[in-house]
Order: structure tokens, then C-alpha cells, then sequence
């Protein structure tokens, strides 16, 4: 009898599927708050950004109560760089109703699960299945393009997604979900990538009616969004002893609580001195341009404070601020 899909896909996981800190090969990883970490700081970031700012993150805060009992201050300082801060946020209240509401017992309940923060239904399926081993279908990005390949769907995602999800559903190996889910991000990563898939290495290729097609690294075919472009102004401001303005963002909207050299889209410290400096910076969907300025300045009208610079690494700034503080030779 010859092999079904998840059997061919689960023997190749065994013998190529990555070794990642977070992972655990052979069932559900036994410590459900490494999944939870993980899955949180794997959306919307690669394995390679993430695998830099992973194991710091564990050996800081090893367990959920370690995380709950921390400021969020501090949890931005291990998450700098990573973007998307609300999550950070999300992961932190998550562990604080973790230990409050669970008893420090970590949910397996779906209705449970849901109730945490900044999981949204791909991310609940992901930590089950993951975590649990429960027959949930992941879906994300890889295995998009894996079932619009492997059934050579050629219409937009947006208008086949449904279907998608029915094939995934379908193919799911409900009684090794942890490492089929593990298995076809794997695929999607290693082997049947966006551009120029490595098709003769496939191990589902014999399903495959995309296989060495002429169309393959076409598919799943997406509508382009347009990024918008916003231009703006950065201004570094000293006060006579050198010390360096800055200031908190506010706790609501992007990249709230983190820390911030004033900025804004009209020059609104005429008097500073422009350079010819710049850092660009892509927003989900925003591409962002500063110019950098120098400003000298006592005390003004913006909120926020001076700092000595050396003391500047105390304070979680966004990535956009780091770039900043890279180009002009700010950063320690
Ligand atoms: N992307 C999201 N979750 C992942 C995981 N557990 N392993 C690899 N890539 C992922």
C-alpha cells in the first residue's frame, strides 16, 4: 500500500525536520510555556530573528511565574527589537491570568486557551496542537502555499482561503498533531519556500500537481497591498550637559510604552540642524523615513525626560529608535 500524505510528510520530519530550542520531536513539547513564548514571538518574525532573542528571553524569565511576576518594563527590554510590542504585552497579561486564574496550571481547553491575550485562532491552534497534541489544523503562511501547490489552486488566496482550510483540515494527522504541525512548517520553510521550491527533495511531491510546474513559485497567487509612505522628522536633543531627551509613548496604539526620541511628520523644532541622515523603517503596512535632527535644548513643551546616555540601556526602545541610535553612533 503506498504512503498517505502525512506518513511520507512525518518520516521526512524525522530525519530533516529542524531542531529548534522551542520544539520537541516526537509529541507535544512537555512545557507549554515554551510553546506559548514561542508562538507569540514566531508571529509575524522568522525563525532566524527569533532564534536571536529566544533563549535570552527563556533564561530570564524560565517559567510562567517568573514572566507574571516581572514588570513589563523589563519584558520590553528582552523583546527589544523584535517589533510588534504588543505581543510582548499580550504574552505578559497572558502569564499574569495564567498564574491568577489557572492557578499557574497552564489551559487545554479551546474556550480556555481563547480567553489568554493576543492569541488569535491560527495561534490557539498552534499552542494546541503543539503543546497538547490535540487534532487541531495549523495554518499559517508555509501551509497556505503547501495546499494551493499541492491542489494547484491558481485563483487569489483571499478567495480560496476556505478551501484551504478544508484541504488542511483534511490532511491533518489528528493523532500526531504536534509533530505534523512542526512537519509542514517545516516544508513550507525548507523545502517548498516562496521562490524556486526544491521540488526534487519533496517528500509529498508524488501529491503534488504543482510539482516542477512552470507556474509553481507563483502559487498561492496574493493581491499586493500597497504600503504607504509617511516622511518625518527625528530629533536628538541634548541639554548642556549632554544628556539626551526622551520620552514614553503612550500606553495606547503603536508601540505603546516603549521609549522614543521625539518625532514627528511636520519639522516641529524649526531651529534644529538637519543632516543628511536618514533611517527608513517598514511599519506593517507603512514605510517610514526620518531625517535625523540635532537639537539643544533645556526644557520645552513635549513630555518626557533627559537622560544620561550611557543609561539609554535601560530603556526598551522600538526598533525604529534603535536604527536611529545605530546611524549615529548612539547605541552601546
Ligand atoms: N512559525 C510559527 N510557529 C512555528 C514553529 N513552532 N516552528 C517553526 N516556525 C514557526
Amino acid at each position: 500500500m503506498s504512503e498517505t500524505f502525512s506518513q511520507l510528510l512525518l518520516k521526512w520530519y524525522a530525519l530533516k525536520g529542524r531542531d529548534l530550542p522551542w520544539r520537541y520531536k516526537g509529541g507535544a513539547h512537555p512545557d507549554p510555556y515554551v510553546v506559548l513564548v514561542s508562538e507569540l514571538m514566531l508571529q509575524q518574525t522568522t525563525v532566524k530573528t527569533v532564534l536571536s532573542y529566544f533563549d535570552k528571553f527563556i533564561a530570564r524569565f524560565p517559567n510562567v511565574e517568573s514572566l507574571a511576576s516581572a514588570s513589563i518594563e523589563e519584558v520590553y527590554l528582552y523583546w527589544q527589537g523584535l517589533g510588534y510590542y504588543t505581543r510582548a504585552r499580550s504574552l505578559h497579561q497572558s502569564a499574569k491570568m495564567i498564574v491568577n486564574d489557572f492557578h499557574g496550571c497552564f489551559p487545554c481547553r479551546k474556550e480556555d486557551v481563547l480567553k489568554l491575550k493576543g492569541l488569535g485562532p491560527y495561534t490557539v491552534a498552534s499552542f494546541l496542537a503543539l503543546a497538547f497534541n490535540q487534532p487541531e489544523t495549523v495554518v499559517d503562511g508555509n501551509v497556505i502555499r503547501i495546499m494551493a501547490r499541492l491542489y494547484h489552486m491558481t485563483k487569489p488566496t483571499d478567495e480560496i482561503i476556505s478551501e484551504i482550510f478544508h484541504k488542511a483540515e483534511k490532511l491533518t494527522d489528528k493523532e500526531n498533531s504536534a509533530d505534523y504541525a512542526s512537519a509542514i512548517m517545516d516544508l513550507g520553510a525548507t523545502i517548498c519556500t516562496p521562490k524556486k521550491p526544491l521540488c526534487e527533495q519533496c517528500p509529498i511531491a508524488v501529491y503534488c500537481l504543482s510539482k516542477n510546474s512552470d507556474d509553481v513559485d507563483q502559487i498561492p497567487i496574493r493581491k499586493k497591498i500597497e504600503k504607504k509612505h509617511m516622511e518625518g522628522y527625528v530629533y536628538i536633543i541634548r541639554n548642556k550637559n549632554g544628556d539626551v531627551f526622551i520620552r514614553k509613548r503612550s500606553e495606547k496604539g503603536l508601540l505603546h510604552g516603549l521609549y522614543e526620541f521625539p518625532w514627528s511628520e511636520k519639522n516641529i523644532f524649526p531651529d534644529a540642524e538637519m543632516t543628511q541622515k536618514t533611517v527608513s523603517h517598514i511599519f506593517t503596512h507603512i514605510h517610514m523615513n526620518l531625517k535625523i535632527c540635532y537639537l539643544k535644548a533645556e526644557d520645552f513643551a513635549v513630555d518626557g525626560f533627559f537622560v544620561e546616555e550611557k543609561k539609554l540601556s535601560n530603556y526598551a526602545f522600538s526598533t525604529l529608535m534603535k536604527k536611529v541610535m545605530k546611524t549615529i553612533g548612539l547605541e552601546r
